[in-house]
């Protein structure tokens, strides 16, 4: 019979998820270098037990084994879901299969999603809405909307005797290692990651969660993904900066090149903003992780393109990363281009429409016929420096989004 290992996060509060050591990539689209963990949480109250979210249906055997050993299974209560998504309600099935008495709690659109994606019935629902509480015998949860963090359905729970705020994605970071936030040295890396590709897009509703959990006394983060927070200011305190849209005097410079000539007018462009005190921040999109790059864009205060021309416009992998600013909307206000073409341009206008897309003014552009010459140089060197001026003068104010 396996022994599992349960974490205890307090009295009556354990940690029962799974974790995801060899999966590499996330939604096709998010690589994760360190695995990832689906995490779910036992309440054991006097009179009742709730299981707050559920697993990656893959883990779903482990997830019932690891309950049972604490607790008879077939008597939970309640399962509380927080987010609708697979990774976390996967396991909704098999866990409302084998604990028959179970109720299943979740939002309104929460419910909607539960019928659709899970076959949950009617009448093994409670729609709850921000304020409910739920008694479970000197423990009590209640409710947080928080919608958008990362489905139209997210909610919160927080555990009001303990402190305890269960937030699902919210605060949460790709990785299978770790327990609470001090076994894991680069978690801040990983937040920032986590955050800029899941939630950036997400910014101004982020924003007004981090303002309603102000004034909660919240002793421990537990999120969907990665390790707890038995030390939450911190997390906290960097997700106040990034959903405020805070940035630095930084660019991200995210280039490619085939043949050279567009890699030496990123390589000008790069020492010279150095050289004015500009943090700059280099992705060869030919090599690099889409996730650092995710993350960089979190604070980075403008994005400079390069690309070759190919077939009258960007080369793919620049296009790309364009679709990727389009799609999670960082702060950034400025932009540059750098580019090189072999018999006709066409990558220069191409990043222009992109760039007004995605709300860039762009301080500067550069696109030239083969490899860079002396006068090119000249060039990129005083697009580099009016670049920097543009970051210094623009401060570190926020970029408010245009999301309701
Ligand atoms: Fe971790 Fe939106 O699911």
């Amino acid at each position: 019979m396996i022994r599992y290992v349960v974490p205890r996060l307090s009295e009556g509060v354990f940690s029962v998820g799974a974790r995801d050591r060899d999966r590499r990539m996330f939604d096709a689209m998010v690589p994760l270098p360190a695995g990832t963990s689906y995490n779910s949480y036992l309440v054991m109250g006097k009179k009742k037990h709730a299981l707050v979210d559920t697993v990656h249906p893959s883990f779903g055997g482990g997830l019932l084994g690891r309950i049972n050993q604490l607790s008879e299974l077939s008597g939970l209560d309640y399962v509380i879901m927080n987010h609708a998504e697979p990774d976390h309600a996967g396991a909704l099935p098999a866990v409302m299969e084998a604990a028959p008495k179970a109720i299943l709690v979740a939002s309104h659109k929460g419910a909607r999603m539960a019928k659709t994606f899970y076959n949950v019935a009617d009448n093994r629902m409670l729609l709850v809405k921000e304020g409910d509480m739920l008694d479970l015998g000197g423990l009590t949860l209640s409710f947080i909307e928080a919608p958008w963090l990362h489905w139209p359905e997210t909610m919160f729970t927080y555990l009001r005797e303990d402190g305890i705020l269960f937030s699902c994605d919210f605060f949460g970071a790709h990785t299978s290692y770790g327990i609470c936030d001090e076994d894991v040295d680069e978690l801040p890396m990983l937040a920032k990651r986590y955050f800029g590709q899941i939630l950036l897009p997400f910014r101004a509703q982020g924003k007004k969660a981090v303002e309603r959990l102000a004034g909660m006394n919240i002793k421990v983060i537990a999120p969907g993904h990665g390790p707890v927070y038995k030390n939450p200011e911190k997390v906290l305190g960097a997700y106040r900066t990034w959903t405020s849209g805070i940035t630095e005097e930084k660019a991200v410079v995210a280039y490619v090149s085939m043949w050279s000539s567009t890699a030496s007018l990123v390589d000008v462009l790069a020492e010279e903003l150095v050289s004015e005190g500009i943090d700059v921040k280099l992705h060869n999109l030919a090599i690099s992780d889409a996730g650092e790059l995710a993350a960089d864009l979190v604070d980075s205060r403008a994005i400079v393109l390069g690309s070759p021309t190919v077939h009258g416009g960007l080369h793919p992998l620049a296009l790309n990363a364009m679709n990727m600013v389009k799609t999670i909307r960082p702060p950034a206000r400025h932009g540059a281009f750098l580019g090189s073409y072999g018999w006709g341009g066409g990558a220069l206008k191409a990043a222009s429409e992109l760039f007004a897309h995605a709300g860039l003014r762009m301080a500067g552009a550069l696109e030239i016929n083969g490899p860079p010459r002396g006068k090119d140089i000249m060039d990129v060197t005083g697009l580099a420096r009016a670049l920097a001026g543009r970051i210094r003068e623009s401060g570190d104010g926020s970029r408010e989004t245009g999301d309701g």
